[in-house]
């Protein structure tokens, strides 16, 4: 199976050396493409900016903004059998990166912000040769908003997590997640180590693929 997994946060620049992102260490994406190796898959890692090794064996592609990670996804999803999306992608950029370092203020002042590109909700929905597993961060509703995002985003699968906590979710080496699908009854898999949680999600994903593949043939 060919497997691309993004991981990690973006960042928006404000300036030379200022931006806006977010908690995502990455944990959860690299422990996914790190079960995708160990089980002999090929995978790409499309990484944000974090401060872990990556598995040894996936081929690493390094973006920093969502407009990077945009344009990365779109070049390698067309080769791959599998989309990871774990990556936390920031939802609203500077509307315009500084080139020189802005000098403090005295006053309070006012950042204008323009949304990113929905990389999810880019992708093609209909005949597409991939399956697409999309994450949601959740702090409140968790089941409804992440079936909401399941069909908003056209995800075949969509794994929820809570992130309100700080013993579970983002940072954490630990997760506790819901996966949701278009078809069947929702999983729930209870808190555990982020490489176990990668491993029972690299299996459903695996039963996903190959239960596609048979409808298809
Ligand atoms: N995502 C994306 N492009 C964006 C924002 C998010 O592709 N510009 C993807 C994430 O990688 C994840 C999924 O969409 O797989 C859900 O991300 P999440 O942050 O939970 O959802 P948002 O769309 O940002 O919605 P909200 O912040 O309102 O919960």
């Amino acid at each position: 199976m060919r497997i691309v997994v993004t991981a990690g946060p973006t960042r928006e620049p404000i300036d030379p050396v200022r931006f806006i992102s977010n908690r995502s260490s990455g944990k959860m994406g690299y422990a996914i493409a790190e079960a995708a190796c160990e089980a002999r898959h090929q995978v790409t890692l499309i990484s944000g900016p974090v401060a872990i090794d990556a598995p040894p064996n996936a081929k690493i592609v390094k973006i920093t903004t969502s407009d990077e990670l945009y344009e990365a996804v779109h070049q390698h999803v067309p080769a791959c059998d599998v989309l990871v999306m774990c990556a936390a992608v920031s939802d609203y950029k500077p509307a315009q990166a500084a080139t020189r370092k802005l000098e403090k203020q005295t006053r309070e002042f006012a950042l204008r912000l323009t949304p990113t590109r929905d990389i999810l909700a880019s992708l093609a929905d209909e005949n597409r040769s991939y399956l697409v597993v999309g994450f949601a961060a959740e702090t409140h509703d968790l089941a409804v908003s992440a079936e909401e995002k399941l069909v908003r985003k056209h995800c075949d699968v969509i794994i929820a997590n809570d992130v309100s906590g700080r013993d579970s979710g983002m940072e954490s080496d630990d997760n506790e997640i819901t996966i949701f699908f278009r078809d069947r009854d929702p999983i729930h898999i209870s808190r555990a180590r982020k490489k176990i949680i990668a491993r029972k999600i690299l299996k459903i994903v695996c039963e996903s693929l190959e239960k596609r593949l048979t409808k298809k043939t």
